[in-house]
């Protein structure tokens, strides 16, 4: 079993996503909000923002904390390989006045991303998904 191919680290982010939210705010004692929350903080939102990526972005768990930090509306995508990840995703990307929200499902690994077309990037716990190689 490779836990760092492609297909298993889809199925299994698709199995969790009933309980991915709760288990992961459990299992943290909370701090994982208090760590997104502090990523969150390091992205210079006083910069022009056209537009920003969240890379593997699982069901936009830092939707909430973008909105309330950036000043300036713009477009925000997320980046997510599951597909039962991104339906929960996609329940929420209306919710937001300032950020305009759309879903890539793909593999951040092989992405179709334009250099340079980014104004910030984010990424909250999906850099340990990935082998060193990756
Ligand atoms: C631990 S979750 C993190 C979700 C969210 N960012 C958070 O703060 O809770 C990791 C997410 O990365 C996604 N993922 C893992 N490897 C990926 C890859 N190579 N390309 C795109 N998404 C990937 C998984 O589907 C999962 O939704």
């Amino acid at each position: 079993m490779d836990i760092y191919d492609e297909k298993f680290v889809e199925n299994l982010f698709n199995r969790m996503s009933k309980t991915y939210g709760t288990a992961n705010y459990l299992s943290s004692f909370g701090f994982t909000e208090r760590w997104r929350k502090q990523c969150i903080r390091e992205i210079d939102w006083n910069i022009e923002i056209e537009k920003g990526f969240d890379l593997m972005s699982g069901m936009g768990e830092t939707w909430d904390l973008i909105d309330k930090e950036s000043k300036q509306n713009h477009q925000l995508i997320g980046v997510d390989i599951s597909p039962a990840m991104n339906i929960k995703a996609n329940e929420r990307i209306n919710k937001y006045h300032s950020l305009e929200i759309s879903i890539r499902e793909e593999n951040v690994l092989h992405n179709d991303i334009d250099s340079n077309s980014s104004d910030y990037i984010v990424s909250t716990f999906g850099l340990k998904t990935f082998s060193d190689e990756n």
